[in-house]
């Protein structure tokens, strides 16, 4: 059996590959794999462990003449071509759970050091400009006794308002489904997407990139937000009309943002850089070694299960 890795993640996965007796190979190290690199690779491949930086769509499907799984390192999987490849008899799975609280972290790191202007501070600190502690020098907003709005109340949506509790902050949240064991627990309260984003404090993005939720935070929406709101994703960037969050972000509508994913990455608005009420990351939302470690063992044990012609761990349909 030949596995393709289309780049190099925790050795874990290519360990736990070659004891099964698979052939396993890593595209590239530093980089990203080149469409062509993966089509040429994927041809022979029995198995393709994926980045959400893959784009696996159609014609990259058609290629994959033997390939029986597409294990995507990630929870994440709208850079894969699901239902088609569904319909090529290959299976495709997703990293959840075990990347929840990293992720949820995140959320609350950006909340943080937005509402408190950490990355000012720091910034502030490097150029030594310091003279001792001043009465309103870098003045942030409080998050106690503030709306924490939770936009998709899935699994990382719900780790994030459980450390938004713990700040004192009321839950609001916006989802498709009622959850009621949620609700119960956090005191957590359904309301509507426009509701949501004009009583919330703190906005917190947690749905998947779909058909339906692309640029579904839209001019009209994000134009909802309080004036001292402050608006995190750690999503997808193509679930929001980036280019408005930035004029509302420019024109100083809204108290800050604090950003992991961008629309159409790697590219992204160059113009945000140039704002100081934005915090940003580079997509390091899964970002620990522990986290990392699980979702590649998971990945390949993904793979190991449905070349054994067992059913996956995680299939994402
Ligand atoms: C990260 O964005 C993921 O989908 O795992
Ligand atoms: C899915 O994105 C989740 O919340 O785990």
């Amino acid at each position: 059996m030949k596995v393709i890795i289309t780049r190099e993640i925790p050795s874990i996965a290519e360990d736990l590959l070659k004891a099964e007796g698979y052939e396993v190979k890593i595209i590239a190290k530093n980089r990203s794999a080149e469409k062509e690199e993966i089509i040429r690779r994927g041809k022979k491949a029995d198995a393709l462990l994926t980045l959400l930086s893959d784009k696996i769509d159609r014609e990259m499907i058609d290629n994959l003449k033997q390939c029986k799984i597409i294990a995507n390192y990630a929870v994440g999987y709208n850079n894969i071509d699901v239902g088609y490849a569904k319909s090529k008899g290959i299976i495709v799975t997703n990293t959840p759970d075990i990347l929840t609280d990293a992720t949820a972290d995140i959320a609350i790191a950006l909340t943080l050091a937005v509402s408190r202007r950490i990355t000012e501070g720091d910034t502030f600190m490097r150029s030594g400009k310091f003279n001792g502690w001043e009465p309103k020098l870098l003045l942030g907003v409080s998050l106690t006794g503030k709306t924490f709005g939770i936009v998709g109340a899935g699994r990382i949506g719900q780790a994030t308002a459980k450390r938004a509790k713990a700040f004192g902050m009321k839950i609001v949240y916006f989802n498709r489904s009622k959850k009621e064991k949620f609700e119960k627990e956090f005191g957590a309260k359904k309301v509507s997407l426009k509701k949501l984003f004009s009583t919330s404090d703190v906005i917190s993005v947690h749905l998947p990139l779909t058909e339906n939720t692309f640029h579904l935070l839209n001019k009209e929406i994000l134009s909802l937000m309080k004036p001292n709101a402050i608006f995190v994703n750690t999503a997808r960037g193509e679930i929001v009309e980036e280019k408005y969050l930035s004029k509302l972000l420019k024109e100083k509508k809204i108290f800050g943002a604090g950003l992991d994913v961008y629309e159409g990455e790697p590219d992204y608005d160059k113009e945000i850089l140039k704002l100081k009420n934005v915090v940003l990351l580079p997509h390091i939302g899964s970002g620990n070694v522990e986290t990392r470690n699980k979702m590649a063992e998971l990945a390949a044990k993904n793979i190991i299960r449905v070349l054994k012609g067992k059913k996956p761990l995680t299939p994402v349909m």
